[in-house]
């Protein structure tokens, strides 16, 4: 992986241009890089979708999506101008005639990298990528950018990645899991092989369990269609939750290149313990919200939201164990937890010590557990170490556990730029490091299937929980029956 990417002079054709994601992070983030100097002078984005816009009206929306953003604080006018003039949109329609093909292909130039970002549903990924092929336009240095869902199972997921691949060899093809765009998840890369002191007890011997959360306050907003036929599993679980858990579980690889990196997360996927037959209602729970008050505010139930049907049961909580059946990690659960509608919004990995194997302080109030490492996502990114020190005084030891806490926005000056804005950069350098490749998204489905059809087959209903909850009490039990508790302690935010 190239520490400084490099850009280049592209062409980045957004297919899904107008939409949503286009909207809120993708251009946005273009912005960003605009502004920082990370966009080659050449390079253009052109918009493709059925809405008959013309560049003028698809730069308003451009400029308003840009202001509208949190992380744009001050729109400078002279980077706006120089934005806005790289902005293009082709009217096309995937299944119509060949019109918008050959618009497409009159305005791109022949001298320019080509990437073709899909912000599309997948099932049109297929006829978007024979369209390209269709009217020449893939040229061999081509990539193809391709946006979760990558498939609700493994067979549609091989589907997809077979339409894509007839047309990208799968060195051109870049599968977005933005968790890896996130500066913290960078940062554990580093944290984990960049230092010494952490490796020796990064595994089983010292290391008695791993709890990895993604927790939320919104509730699926305006995407209950969508979410109702994926849930939490098929959102969060199946893609960044297991790419964590990779990242924490992995063995160093030999170098920080993208197939070194790849291949030994595919190794950790592959060495999951399936969780199947009894151990699927042993190991894993499903809820669902109902209605309730997150931070102040009442909020509907997931089946009063508008958009779905009011008997679903989709669940939008999930709490599992899971093993790593490897030399390193036998023996010690991983427990992944993530869910909508909770309490706190707040995504991190706790690495929980075990306890010394003798203590020489009896009676000193040694809380069991307490020495742990937490590697923080979101919000207030950082790393909090936790260990017990002896509470100052004459009177009888006492012992407390004391955090060291290194804050990164504490610690440097600088902005951390936003996943998408980590991963377009990416892209425009054709670096693909931190995209998933087609084996690691499989291997992930070949997982996470059976227990989706566990809870089918069983017709298992989501646990209710209110919103503002820490989620359903099969939650706690899940990790209770082992003696263990969630990490939920707060921190100052
Ligand atoms: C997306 C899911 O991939 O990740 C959403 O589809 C979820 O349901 C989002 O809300 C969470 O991302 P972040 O970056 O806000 O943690």
């Amino acid at each position: 992986m190239q520490q400084q990417p490099v850009p280049r002079s592209t062409d980045l054709v957004v297919f899904g241009g107008t939409g949503d994601l286009s909207m809120r992070k993708l251009l946005p983030s273009l912005y960003l890089l605009d502004r920082d100097g990370h966009l080659d002078g050449g390079t253009r984005v052109i918009a493709v979708s059925r809405d008959g816009l013309t560049d003028a009206d698809l730069r308003d929306k451009a400029a308003s999506a840009v202001r509208g953003h949190s992380a744009v604080q001050v729109v400078e006018p002279d980077v706006m101008r120089r934005f806005l003039g790289r902005l293009h949109h082709v009217t096309l329609d995937v299944g119509g005639d060949r019109s918008g093909w050959t618009d497409l292909a009159d305005l791109l130039a022949p001298d320019r990298d080509r990437v073709f970002y899909l912000a599309v549903p997948p099932m049109i990924s297929g006829a978007i990528c024979r369209g390209l092929s269709d009217a020449h336009l893939v040229t061999p240095e081509s990539r193809v950018v391709m946006e979760k869902p990558l498939g609700r199972d493994l067979a549609s997921s091989q589907a997809v990645n077979d339409e894509v691949g007839a047309v990208f060899d799968e060195s051109r093809v870049y599968r977005i899991d933005h968790y890896l765009g996130k500066e913290t998840v960078q940062n554990l890369l580093v944290l984990r092989f960049a230092n010494v002191f952490l490796e020796p007890l990064w595994n089983s011997r010292w290391i008695d369990h791993v709890q990895i959360t993604a927790a939320e306050t919104v509730g699926v907003g305006g995407r209950r269609g969508y979410y109702d036929s994926s849930g939490a599993m098929r959102d969060m679980v199946q893609n960044h939750l297991l790419q964590l858990l990779c990242l924490t579980a992995m063995e160093p690889p030999s170098s920080y290149d993208r197939d070194a990196v790849r291949d030994e997360k595919l190794k950790v996927l592959q060495s999951l313990r399936p969780v199947q037959g009894d151990r699927v209602e042993q190991h894993t729970v499903r809820g669902q919200y109902t209605r309730g008050v997150v931070q102040g505010e009442e909020v509907l139930g997931y089946l009063d939201e508008a958009g779905g049907s009011p008997t679903s049961a989709t669940e939008t909580f999930v709490a599992l164990r899971a093993e790593v059946a490897n030399w390193r990690w036998a023996g010690v659960p991983f427990y992944l937890r993530t869910g909508k509608r909770l309490s706190h919004a707040r995504s991190e990995i706790v690495i929980r010590f075990r306890d010394v194997p003798h203590t020489i302080f009896p009676g000193a109030g040694t809380p069991p557990g307490s020495g742990s490492l937490v590697i923080r996502l979101q919000p207030d990114e950082g790393i909090h170490l936790t260990m017990l020190a002896k509470t100052p005084g004459a009177g009888a030891l006492r012992l407390r556990p004391v955090p060291l806490e290194l804050s990164f926005a504490d610690t440097f000056a600088t902005r951390s730029p936003e996943a998408y804005e980590r991963l377009l950069m990416d892209v425009l350098a054709a670096d693909s490091t931190l995209f998933m490749r087609r084996d690691e998204v499989e291997a992930a489905w070949r997982w996470v299937d059976p227990i989706i059809r566990a809870w089918d087959d069983h017709d298992v209903a989501p646990e209710p929980y209110p919103s503002g909850s820490a989620g359903p009490a099969g939650a706690h039990r899940l990790i209770g029956r082992t003696g263990r508790t969630w990490h939920e302690e707060e921190t100052p935010r």
